[in-house]
């Protein structure tokens, strides 16, 4: 065998391109049927694809020894080699909690317009909607109580401990779209979901499989989601699709998800959870006076963290005279300087704090390592760096 032949089967099998994707594979992958007996514990399939929980039933069957493993068992094959999503109807059986959050988050986002705050999504137009980021840290602030009894949720806890195991950690956003609000364009979830396809490409397959893994997505329905309202638009066993990150931002399989995706109507009260990877989009609102509230939940892996911490805006300040002097005076090569910045500033956007630093007009914000190459490149003096820098720190603080 050539070597380079070998060379590239290996970078086709490690490295995914544009020409990675293939719509074909998609169809097959997606054309599958799911029945009660592949998922016994559901009560019912939505769609032919989609396992339906009832949460009652759940409960009774929780009080019993191995219930609790036989439930997450069956959550996790769903999420993972299934369909990658399953509905929980009625996952809040507490009403008087959900509906009392409901009022406390309209009061944020009365708060928020009030206070001039421009928020924006990753995925649908300005203005579309009424998002609260950071829900969680802001309920908690301003009810503890309502709080408590909301998050004492044991379906949220289970399907979380499911997919993450123990030392999983919520981030939690409301979403209102109002009537006449747009349908997003379909997408995967943080992490790799956020990443343009050029960004999404540096990345080896395997970090593509894994990427789902460190989160898991769900929603919660503070009110009934009838169809014309728009809950949320899925592809069934899209988060399977080795080059799904990559697919989802190509015009035919856009065209194709919005010809063919599976909608499922919701109760108040009723939760989704789904892969990160599996492809969706919030639908569009042409219901004449349904303003469709969900809590967005992002459930994050205890791993997805370093090992130690440190402060790496103290060491880009450090770093960033000697660099220059460098840059200017060509003593160290390009590449050799970003791999300086790479060794040193943080590369990564998140976590940050969306109202301080909303992804308006992108997916994600300017990271502190992009920020040094940004400022070296345009040659700023230090002063303007170490501001900038500490402006992109304040900006991620809450
Ligand atoms: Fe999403």
């Amino acid at each position: 065998m050539k070597p380079n032949t070998l060379s590239e089967k290996k970078t086709d099998q490690n490295w995914y391109s544009p020409d990675s994707v293939s719509l074909e594979d998609l169809k097959i992958l997606t054309g599958q049927k799911v029945t009660l007996r592949d998922y016994p514990l559901a009560s019912d399939i939505g769609g032919g694809q989609v396992p339906l929980y009832d949460c009652a039933a759940l409960r009774r069957l929780l009080a019993q020894p191995e219930g609790r493993c036989r439930i997450m068992a069956e959550w996790v094959s769903a999420l993972k080699d299934g369909p990658g999503i399953i509905v929980l109807k009625q996952a809040f059986d507490d009403v008087e909690a959900l509906d009392h959050v409901t009022v406390q988050f309209e009061k944020l986002i009365a708060n928020e317009r009030r206070n001039g705050m421009e928020t924006g999504d990753h995925f649908a137009k300005k203005g579309a909607n009424d998002r609260v980021w950071n829900a969680l840290e802001k309920l908690c602030l301003l009810d503890p109580e309502g709080f408590v009894r909301y998050y004492a949720n044991d379906m949220i806890a289970l399907v979380s401990e499911a997919w993450l195991g123990p030392a999983y950690q919520i981030t939690s956003q409301v979403n209102v779209v109002n009537p006449g609000g747009e349908a997003q364009s379909v997408h995967r979830d943080y992490h790799l979901g956020f990443q343009s396809p050029q960004q999404v490409s540096q990345y080896p397959a395997h970090v593509h499989a894994l990427s789902p893994f460190l989160t898991l997505q769900g929603a919660v329905a503070h009110c009934d989601m009838p169809l014309e309202s728009g809950p949320t638009l899925y592809m069934p066993f899209t988060q399977k699709y080795g080059p799904g990150y990559l697919a989802t931002q190509t015009p035919e399989v856009r065209e194709w998800f919005n010809e063919n995706y599976l909608q499922l109507p919701l109760h108040k009260g009723d939760a989704v959870f789904f892969s990160p990877a599996l492809f969706h989009a919030a639908g569009s609102n042409r219901s004449r006076s349904t303003r469709r509230m969900a809590n967005l939940l992002q459930v994050s892996s205890a791993f997805g963290r370093a090992m130690e911490s440190m402060d790496r805006a103290r060491m880009a300040r450090a770093l960033y005279p000697v660099l220059q002097e460098h840059n200017r005076d060509q003593s160290l090569a390009q590449e050799a300087i970003g791999r300086v910045i790479a060794a040193s500033a943080e590369g990564y956007a998140f976590p940050t704090n969306l109202d301080r630093d909303p992804p308006i007009g992108g997916l994600a914000p300017q990271s502190q390592q992009a920020l040094f190459r940004q400022a070296l490149e345009e040659n700023w003096a230090e002063a303007r760096f170490v501001e900038a820098l500490a402006e992109r720190v304040r900006s991620t603080l809450t």
